[in-house]
């Protein structure tokens, strides 16, 4: 790699090709100036690399060059050359700004570790303001990345958006198949209505049957009322169907009716009812093994696996783990109300080089810790944060929780708002506040 380049400022003939000739043989590249304006023709805000200047020099000094650049770029270091002993001098350099200073006669040593650490800092610097520019580039978009893949990625998403066909969406923990699903129905004509997830997994298969199809009153011995399933519920918009390997093969064939009449049954009815759905599935397995094995039905697989979006892990687009950490933090920063710590060349070398795993839920996790506890970053820490259960994930689990024990009471209340809150003992305000977080519909919960 090449090395950004140094700016050096003398007007003595001699010192400035000794000062050239030490950071030459140090491999560095150098600019050579005799005097500060035709140095200031040369800097801009673009410069990479650092400036090492003299301070005594006719017409325009190193001070005065020193307030010239830091109009330019309040970021360039530059290096003040002081005379040897001058402490006056050097307290000057350093109060208005300067990086740092080194001595005449140069000591080879010093002055090669004050210009890594500058060079060090200069390039942090730009990293970072790259990354500004990156991350205010990607405007409201949600799903962030450069990488090709990811660019290739967006691009699919709003094609197949507009293709209202049965979506497959396949890839490892935490690479962004919900956030996937989600932008799939965002950037639809169905985006007016509803977005409808539900993890096969989550649910034992009898009940999973209710929760899809819904029932009628005395359907089963808990039925008292009907109910309506997600299916029905997502008509005119979206059905997720997280982890659909876990569809038991019972459920299969009827899902696959579904699918292919577009009609619902509820349980205990047979009365069919139209829907209009796109069924978004996802998947960590490869479902197209499981079909060849007969572990998943192969006509299931097919209808839903139209087209398939495919999520790369993390590793396989480096490009973007600095920009989603960069962007974490600073969603993080905002959330906890802490001003987001510094991340060194040291950190970001560390991030480079994780495997990481558990992809984006991780690096979120990361970046979360990174923000709370404000602690270098090395191989060893996140070896320790990998193993140690989610920091963030303790709230999150409460608001999961708190979510699901209102949608319970709602249900027992059948939707009636004042039973609700009478139920869970909280404020009519309170329950209002928690349905507008959590996105949920108490209509979702009436009998109809
Ligand atoms: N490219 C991205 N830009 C911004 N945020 C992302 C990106 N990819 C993932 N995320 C975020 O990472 C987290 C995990 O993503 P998501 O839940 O979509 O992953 P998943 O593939 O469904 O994971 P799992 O398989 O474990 O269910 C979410 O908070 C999501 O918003
Ligand atoms: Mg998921």
């Amino acid at each position: 790699m090449t090395q950004p380049p140094i700016c050096v400022v003398d007007d003595h003939e001699e010192i400035r090709n000794a000062l050239v000739e030490m950071l030459e043989l140090a491999d560095y590249t150098v600019a050579a100036f005799s005097n500060a304006q035709a140095a200031l023709l040369t800097l801009s805000e673009h410069w990479q690399g650092i400036v090492i200047s003299d301070i005594r020099m006719p017409e325009m000094d190193g001070f005065e060059l020193l307030a010239a650049l830091q109009a330019l770029d309040a970021d360039l270091p530059v290096i003040l050359i002081t005379g040897h002993g001058d402490i006056q001098m050097a307290l000057g350099a350093i109060r208005s700004g300067a990086y740092d200073f080194i001595e005449k006669p140069f000591r080879r040593d010093h002055l090669l570790e004050v210009v890594r650490r500058g060079l060090d800092k200069r390039q942090l610097i730009l990293e970072n303001r790259r990354l500004k520019h990156a991350i205010e580039a990607q405007g409201n978009d949600v799903i962030i990345g450069q990488s090709p893949a990811i660019t290739a990625l967006k691009e699919k998403i709003v094609r197949l958006a507009q293709a209202d066909v049965n979506t497959l969406i396949c890839g490892e923990t935490g690479t962004g198949k919900e956030l996937a699903a989600r932008r799939l129905h965002e950037q639809s004509e169905r985006r007016e209505g509803p977005f409808v997830a539900i993890n096969c997994a989550a649910l034992p298969e009898s009940m999973m049957e209710a929760e899809l199809f819904g029932h009628e009153a005395g359907a089963f011995t808990d039925a008292k009322k009907a109910r309506i399933g997600k299916f029905e519920y997502a008509h005119l918009g979206t059905i997720f169907l997280d982890e659909v390997e876990s569809i038991p093969l019972s459920l299969a064939v009827k899902i696959l009716r579904v699918l292919q009449e577009r009609q619902v049954e509820r349980l205990g009815s047979n009365q069919a009812i139209d829907i209009d759905i796109r069924v978004v599935a996802a998947t960590k397995t490869d479902l197209k093994v499981l079909a060849e094995e007969g572990a998943f039905r192969e006509d299931l697989y097919y209808r839903l696996n139209v087209v398939e979006l495919h999520l790369p892990p993390l590793r396989q687009r480096e490009q973007d783990i600095v920009l989603l950490f960069r962007y974490f933090v600073d969603q993080a920063s905002n959330r906890f109300n802490i001003p987001a710590p510094d991340i060194s060349l040291h950190v970001i070398d560390t991030l480079m080089q994780h495997k990481w795993p558990g992809n984006v839920r991780e690096l979120i996790n990361v970046a979360e810790r990174f923000v709370l506890t404000d602690t270098l970053i090395d191989q060893h820490t996140l070896a320790n944060w990998q193993s140690a259960p989610s920091l963030s994930s303790l709230p999150n689990r409460i608001e999961q929780y708190e979510k699901r024990l209102i949608e319970e009471a709602l249900s027992q209340a059948q939707g009636s708002i004042k039973r609700t809150y009478e139920g869970l003992g909280i404020a009519r305000k309170t329950l209002y506040d928690k349905l507008a977080k959590y996105g949920i519909d108490r209509h979702r919960f009436m009998d109809d």
